[in-house]
């Protein structure tokens, strides 16, 4: 482990898309990183980049059409885009593990639950079939599970949504994995569901100390889970920051509009208020900052010059030209 906890250093990630319509590049020069017993969440509009993010972190990008084109991936030190295919496999599951929104990309259907949990074990772990068992009743009841121990009997289509959620989530721990990339885990759940999903999360990273990736599109569920913020914008990271200095004051323009995109009023499923014009399409982005044309404070040197991600405050760093001003600019 590096300084500060640091588990896993994304530097200069780009991938992109080589499709008949042209290139999307949809990763873009993006720099991460996720500290033990700590979530990063990573926010932004569906379409921004999120999931080839992570696929790119455990080298799952589907090839062709994507590539990783340029950056590192490094855990404890070690870039994984240098490793073979072998070495990556075995990284997989045991030292980072992913879990996804929808449980049944991981379930298989023709398999008890048990039997699943007992293989994601001895991929990785020596064990005899009676410890890799002991192990993954262990986990249904850590994932809190009632009557586990049955419960390895089912198969995945006799589960509720949430139950499959959580087998899927014993699943990604069974080997307990430093790293855990969640993909809007709670997207598809009901609100009750979702909380109870994202405490039982927040409960399993605290006492594995995990380093967590929380991606989502949803502010509130950043608010609930995350320590660290990256928000994305068509490829790329333009603000990042400790989720309180954040929510008490963005400083990029995109993540501003964000906040005021949570449904107000409370109930759920309530209007969305969106954000003006359209997100740019990856395979022709605006000149300068890709987010100009949709900017309500862009100006001349926004056309004509991409921003970099800077320190602006203690610990914040956003790439805005505007960034000092967006207090007295932005109300
Ligand atoms: N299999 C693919 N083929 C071509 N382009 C892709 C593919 N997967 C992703 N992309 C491109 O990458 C962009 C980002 O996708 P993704 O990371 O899935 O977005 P999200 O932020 O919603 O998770 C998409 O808008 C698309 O342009
Ligand atoms: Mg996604």
């Amino acid at each position: 482990m590096g300084q500060n906890g640091e588990v896993l250093k994304v530097r200069n990630l780009s991938t992109h898309f080589y499709t008949g319509a042209g290139v999307a590049k949809a990763v873009q020069k993006v720099d991460l990183t996720l500290k033990r017993g700590r979530t990063l969440g990573l926010v932004g509009e569906s379409g921004c980049g999120k999931s080839v993010t992570a696929l790119s972190i455990m080298r799952l990008v589907p090839e062709p059409p994507g590539r990783i084109v340029a950056g590192r991936v490094e855990l404890d030190g070690r870039n994984l885009l240098e490793l073979s295919e072998a070495e990556m496999r075995s990284v997989r599951g045991s030292r980072i593990a992913m879990i996804f929104q929808e449980p049944m990309t991981s379930l298989n259907p023709v398999f008890t639950v048990g039997s699943q949990i007992v293989e994601a074990v001895r991929v990785h772990e020596r064990l005899s079939r009676t410890a890799a068992r002991d192990r993954a009743v262990e986990m249904l009841s850590t994932v809190r599970i009632p009557n586990p121990a049955q419960r390895m009997r089912s198969y995945p289509h006799q589960l509720s949504g949430g139950q499959q959620q959580r087998v899927m989530i014993a699943m990604a721990l069974a080997c307990g994995p430093d790293v855990l990339i969640a993909d809007e885990p709670t997207t598809a759940l009901d609100v009750t569901i979702q909380s109870q999903i994202l405490s039982l999360l927040d409960d399993l990273q605290a006492r594995l100390s995990m380093a967590v990736l929380f991606i989502t599109h949803d502010m509130a569920v950043i608010a609930q889970t995350a320590d660290d913020v990256a928000v994305m914008y068509a490829g790329t990271i333009v603000e990042r920051a400790p989720v309180k200095p954040l929510f008490n004051k963005p400083l990029h323009p995109y993540t501003r509009l964000l906040f005021r995109s949570i449904p107000t009023g409370g109930a759920r499923g309530s209007r969305l208020e969106t954000i003006a014009g359209q997100v740019p399409s990856l395979l022709a982005l605006p000149t300068g900052c890709r987010f100009h044309p949709r900017c309500p404070l862009a100006f001349e040197r926004c056309v004509k010059e991409e921003p970099v991600l800077r320190e602006v405050e203690d610990g914040r760093l956003v790439a805005c030209h505007r960034a000092g001003e967006i207090e007295e600019l932005m109300k």
